[in-house]
């Protein structure tokens, strides 16, 4: 499968300012993106419909959503559903990302329900999971990590189809911090990543569902990240707003 390169511009980018981004990257790519990477740029919702203009029909090439509620629709203000966002051309979504669990307060049941909701309702979804400092120093990482992939994933049918189903592991610690995991850190979550995944869904399914690291990725380290075992892709913040640089880490 090939590696999953995503752009997480989190609350950053009017919509004009996505559309020239967007566009800019595709230029940036144009014949140069490796064939086996696909790019996914996950902007604020305001910004779904210009960057999905700029990036119209160029291979390679998805858009995805930061987050969604759970119901098909409804008397949820403020809140957005799967469809809305298929309809508005994505064809991925994350949940369980660190801001929302530990800024808006997501607990693992909610973040569950989100990802069995969105694959049902035909999205892919990219469960996010990774320990605080503080669960580091505790040596807790293996603890945390497995119960957030235990709940995340509680309600997804084991026969689920590996391209619609990828992890984010992304150590808090790490997030918009300029501190990058080491090698072997990253190396030892991505393994506890892939165990579970492989006694979750069976040794075949388990061993295709991309594993992505997150946090702190740059140009200057995204090479070496990948070159990781069990690293199929990277989730990039700060350094995915500027076309240059995260078309420099979609080559890297
Ligand atoms: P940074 O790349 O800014 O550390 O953010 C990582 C992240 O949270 C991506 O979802």
């Amino acid at each position: 499968m090939k590696k999953l390169m995503a752009a997480n511009w989190k609350m950053y980018k009017l919509a004009g300012e996505a559309g020239d981004t967007a566009a800019a990257l595709r230029a940036a790519l144009d014949g140069k993106l490796p064939a086996d990477r696909e790019v996914l740029v996950i902007p604020p919702f305001t910004a779904l419909g210009p960057t999905r203009q700029a990036l119209a029909g160029a291979a390679g090439f998805a858009l995805g959503a930061q987050n969604f509620y759970p119901s098909r629709q409804g008397a949820f203000t403020g809140e957005i559903a799967p469809d809305m966002l298929l309809d508005a051309g994505c064809r991925y979504a994350l949940a369980g990302h660190s801001e929302r669990r530990h800024i808006l307060g997501e607990d693992d049941a909610v973040v569950g329900r989100k990802v069995a909701f969105g694959l049902a309702a035909g999205l892919s979804m990219i469960l996010c999971v990774g320990e605080k400092i503080e669960e580091r120093q505790a040596g807790e990482v293996e603890a945390v990590v497995s119960r957030q992939l235990e709940a995340g994933l509680a309600g997804v049918p084991t026969d689920v189809s590996a391209e619609t189903l990828a992890i984010a592991y992304e150590p808090v610690w790490a997030i918009g911090t300029g501190l990058t995991a080491g090698p072997a850190e990253v190396a030892e979550a991505h393994a506890v990543v892939r165990a579970r995944l492989v006694a979750r869904f069976g040794p075949e399914n388990g061993a295709k569902i991309r594993i992505l690291y997150g946090g702190s990725v740059k140009p200057g380290n995204a090479g070496e990240i990948l070159g990781i075992d069990n690293v199929d892709g990277v989730l990039v913040g700060g350094a995915s707003l500027e076309a240059e640089s995260f078309a420099a880490i979609v080559t890297a």
